[in-house]
């Protein structure tokens, strides 16, 4: 069968070629309007008691449980590759009904607090993860009523306690991501009584009842049953979320957050709209390990996706991205 050469076609006059800005590499990167930079991305980690070792997260390929030696070596690693900041998750050996370790200055996430901030001191922004769920025995973000619910004003007591503690050990950030009412300003009035007013809340606004909690409950080995419904916002609602917001900004929230991220792009608009304090979003473990597992079977490029989500997440208007990714981006972006 013959192939006839296609004759040139005289072109049109079109006026408007929006592919004209495209041809290039060079062209391409001159109007690129949303641009990621290591310093905007938080990398969190995790730092578990008792271990010798530090442990990989089989749900989270390349991410450790730390010791504190690995925790410092990881952590100085982070900071040589630019990143804006960390966010530490502590996971205690002994959990009781009342996260005792989180507010006890020797529990595990308070002396990582204080390790890190006595080999970084103010190289980084150093932010810790403010929530009993890490140090309860049933595994909720609060403590339980007698009849099993989460007693909201009982655990702003709890996290009131461990502001205070986390910013005398070390915390330039707290990061309130267990969704109480009122948590802000119950935290911010405990943290100015002790003379902490220059530590920054950081508050999860609108965190989502998620299914891509998963693997984070592997890592920091969550006991939780049931699910996080009574305090976690249901993923239908963006309007609550606003609200949300205006109460965190009133109660004096300095930066707030979104999570999860990329299936909640919509509500980052909207806050970041909203919002006039910086706006952050959180990457969290499910949509890490969507990635890889999609990647490992060969069925997405895991690199340009990585890359996709995150200018995603920036381009819908978060200032700030906490990732699993941060150190290996901050890295390539710097190359
Ligand atoms: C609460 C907290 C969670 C995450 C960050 N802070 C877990 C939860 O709400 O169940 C999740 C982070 C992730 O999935 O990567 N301490």
């Amino acid at each position: 069968r013959s192939r006839r050469r296609r004759e040139a076609t005289p072109s049109l006059s079109l006026p408007q070629r929006p592919r004209r800005l495209r041809q290039s590499p060079a062209l391409r990167r001159l109007v690129g309007e949303t641009r990621l930079h290591p310093a905007e991305l938080v990398l969190p980690m995790f730092v578990k008691e008792g271990i010798d070792e530090p442990v990989e997260i089989p749900s989270m390929p390349g991410v450790m449980q730390h010791t504190l030696d690995s925790l410092e070596v990881a952590a100085k690693e982070a900071v040589e590759a630019g990143v804006g900041g960390l966010m530490l998750f502590g996971v205690p050996t002994d959990k009781d009904e009342i996260g005792s370790g989180a507010t006890d200055p020797e529990g595990i996430l308070n002396v990582a607090l204080r390790r890190l901030r006595d080999a970084l001191g103010d190289s980084t922004v150093l932010m810790a993860d403010l929530c009993l769920d890490e140090f309860t025995s049933h595994g909720h973000c609060g403590v339980l009523a007698e009849d099993g619910t989460v007693d909201n004003d009982a655990t702003l007591l709890r996290y009131a306690e461990m502001a205070v503690v986390q910013a005398q050990s070390g915390a330039h950030v707290v990061g309130l991501s267990g969704m109480m009412d009122g948590q802000v300003a119950v935290c911010r009035e405990a943290l100015d009584a002790a003379g902490h007013t220059e530590t920054v809340v950081l508050a999860y606004a609108a965190k989502y009842t998620s299914a891509l909690y998963g693997p984070f409950r592997d890592a920091v080995e969550s006991s939780l049953e049931g699910d996080r419904s009574t305090y976690q916002q249901d993923p239908g609602n963006a309007v609550e979320a606003l609200r949300e917001v205006r109460l965190d900004l009133a109660e004096g929230a300095d930066i707030v957050m979104v999570k999860p991220a990329l299936p909640y792009l919509d509500v980052v608009s909207a806050v970041a709209a909203e919002s006039d304090v910086p706006v952050a979003a959180y990457q969290i473990s499910g949509e890490m390990a969507m990635i890889e597992a999609a990647a490992a079977k060969g069925w997405i490029d895991r690199d340009r996706m990585i890359h996709e989500a995150l200018t995603s997440i920036r381009r819908a208007g978060a200032q700030i991205i906490l990732s699993y990714y941060a150190v290996e981006v901050a890295r390539a972006l710097r190359a």
